[in-house]
């Protein structure tokens, strides 16, 4: 059984469509990487996936439960089980590295400090802190800030990890550290990782499988081979990065040419 099912996920903001009848299933131990446009809904379908919005129609079930229609108590129970960084570190500043990876042991459980205390340790050095615990966010590089918040997002050993744009803003060897500290924690742990990321070599690294969104569409979801080898036009011009040439783009740069000509007119 996939621990991880949706199906015909439909999400509106102000009657404007952005999932348009979603249907995926993620397998246990599985990393599934989401790739899509700015805009495309990434984030939007994560926050369905953590239940923290209701859709318009469809279901999405975690773990064997549906948490469109569970109860808030059983809701409660299933986020348990999923670890989240979002797409701004969101650490609290005025609290140490250990304090903040601390804090959803101290909130959901109900060890004793000294045990805390290892806990932290032991996920701080899964993401190479482990000498850094007890600086402040602000005293730590971005990188290394990415890195607290993976630690903290794995504190309560959840079976499912959602990270939205972990490598974003960072220079590609500290991304490519990122990377190595995902597969890592997905080795060590048999965790479930759903990540979403605009770096393709970040992608084909990690990924077990890749769905990519489109309009509100699953474009394709396939693995990396079959992703790779695609010749849809949508999926080859993102691979390929090739720049979009709709009528927009067309417009201002129509737009743009006319406007360096007349000023070179006016020199
Ligand atoms: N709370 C909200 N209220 C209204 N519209 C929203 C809300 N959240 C997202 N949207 C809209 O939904 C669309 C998808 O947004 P989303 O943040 O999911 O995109 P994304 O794929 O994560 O983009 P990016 O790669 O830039 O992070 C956008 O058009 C956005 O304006
Ligand atoms: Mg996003």
């Amino acid at each position: 059984m996939p621990i991880i099912s949706i199906r015909d996920l439909v999400v509106e903001y102000g009657g404007r469509r952005i999932l348009n009848g979603l249907n995926l299933d993620i397998e246990h131990g599985e990393t599934m990487v989401l790739l899509g446009a700015s805009g495309s809904g990434k984030s939007t379908l994560l926050r369905q996936i953590i239940g923290l919005e209701r859709p318009l129609a469809g279901s999405v079930s975690v773990k064997g439960t549906d948490i469109v229609r569970c109860s808030p108590a059983e809701l409660k129970r299933v986020r348990r089980s999923i670890g989240v960084a979002f797409q701004s570190a969101a650490l609290f500043n005025s609290l140490t590295v250990e304090d903040n990876v601390a804090l959803p042991l101290r909130e959901h459980t109900s060890l004793a400090p000294s045990i805390i205390e290892m806990v932290v340790w032991i996920k701080l050095a899964a993401v190479g802190l482990a000498d850094f615990g007890k600086l402040y966010p602000p005293e730590l590089s971005g990188g290394m800030r990415k890195r607290a918040a993976v630690a903290r997002a794995t504190a309560l050993d959840p079976e499912i990890l959602v990270f939205d744009e972990p490598s974003a803003g960072l220079d590609p060897i500290v991304a490519a550290e990122l990377d190595e500290v995902i597969l890592v924690l997905k080795r060590a742990f048999q965790m479930t990782v759903i990540v979403v990321t605009h770096e393709l070599p970040s992608a084909f690294r990690i990924a077990d499988r890749i769905a990519m969104l489109y309009q509100g569409s699953f474009l394709a979801v396939g693995t990396k081979d079959e992703i790779r080898s695609s010749q849809h036009p949508r999926i080859r011009q993102f691979l390929d990065r090739a720049p979009d040439k709709s009528e927009h783009v067309r417009f201002i740069q129509a737009h743009m040419e006319k406007y360096l000509r007349s000023e070179e007119v006016s020199r």
